[in-house]
């Protein structure tokens, strides 16, 4: 039987955890070979992909190093042949009031969230071009984007200038590399750190028109359906998994 991603080479950034780790699984049921990006071990995961016949490649990256973005790319054209899908998922929240925040901590955020999306795409869709076979980038926003939210302003900051990236580049590599975001509402993953729900996450479940929080495995099929071949009239798009809780 054939899958929708059969023969496709995807990397995915952050994929040692939460909404990453779920995409990267993702991916891999629906046919996908992939390199699996993380500052910490993706060695667990790669072997569940191996798992489902698929090749699974493991690499420790800081996506917001240069020298590690380039390397990334290099090791999906090694040992994978190539590069078609660009997964943007790692990234940083922290929650500090304005005039608490230093400057080192405002330029981490930065760092990692906007400069790693910058130094990853800038990567893939180089070689994308030079492969000449069109391509696929779906970045992760968050619908803090749009709400903004008190004491995660630098986050919610560099969430809204990745979907500036997203439009500006679905356009300069438009009709070849179709880019997307994906802006989730609260999922439950390690970032958001709930472990048991608080009173102030149930009052917060309560505004979302679905009634509660998504999980990791609702994020990656919206991911994958932008990555597959059912999105080829969809480019400079944000789809928000969000349970209703922002409607645009
Ligand atoms: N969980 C949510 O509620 C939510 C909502 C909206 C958007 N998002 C976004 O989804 C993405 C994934 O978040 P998650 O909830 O799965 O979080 P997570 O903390 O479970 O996973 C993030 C992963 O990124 C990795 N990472 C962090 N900095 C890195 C770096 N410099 N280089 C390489 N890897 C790095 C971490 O090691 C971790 O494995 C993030 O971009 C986040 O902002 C999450």
């Amino acid at each position: 039987m054939s899958l929708p991603l059969d023969g496709k080479r995807a990397l995915v950034t952050g994929a040692a955890s939460g909404i990453g780790r779920a995409t990267a699984l993702e991916l891999g049921r629906r046919g996908a070979d992939m390199v699996l990006v993380d500052l910490t071990s993706c060695d667990a995961i790669a072997d569940e992909i191996t798992a489902l016949g698929r090749k699974g490649v493991a690499v420790e990256a800081d996506v917001g190093e240069e020298v590690h973005a380039h390397e990334a790319v290099q090791r999906s054209l090694a040992d994978l042949g190539g590069l078609d899908i660009l997964v943007n998922c790692a990234g940083i929240m922290r929650e500090t009031r304005l005039l608490e925040m230093s400057v080192d901590e405002f330029d981490e955020i930065v760092r990692v969230n906007l400069r790693g999306t910058f130094l990853m795409g800038r990567e893939a869709i180089a070689a994308m071009k030079r492969q000449g076979s069109g391509g696929r980038i779906v970045n992760i926003a968050s619908e803090l984007a749009y709400l903004g939210r008190a004491e995660y302003s630098a986050y919610c900051a560099t969430k809204a200038a990745v979907l500036g990236l997203t439009r500006s580049w679905a356009r300069e590599f438009a009709p070849d590399i179709l880019v997307n975001s994906v802006a989730p509402g609260p999922v439950d993953t390690p970032m958001l750190g709930i472990d048991n729900m608080t009173a102030e996450w149930r009052e917060k479940e309560s505004d979302i028109p679905l009634g509660r929080i998504g999980r990791p495995e609702e994020i990656a099929g919206v991911i994958a359906f932008l990555a597959g071949p059912e999105a080829t009239f969809v480019t400079g798009q944000t789809f928000s998994p969000n349970g209703g809780a922002v409607m645009l």
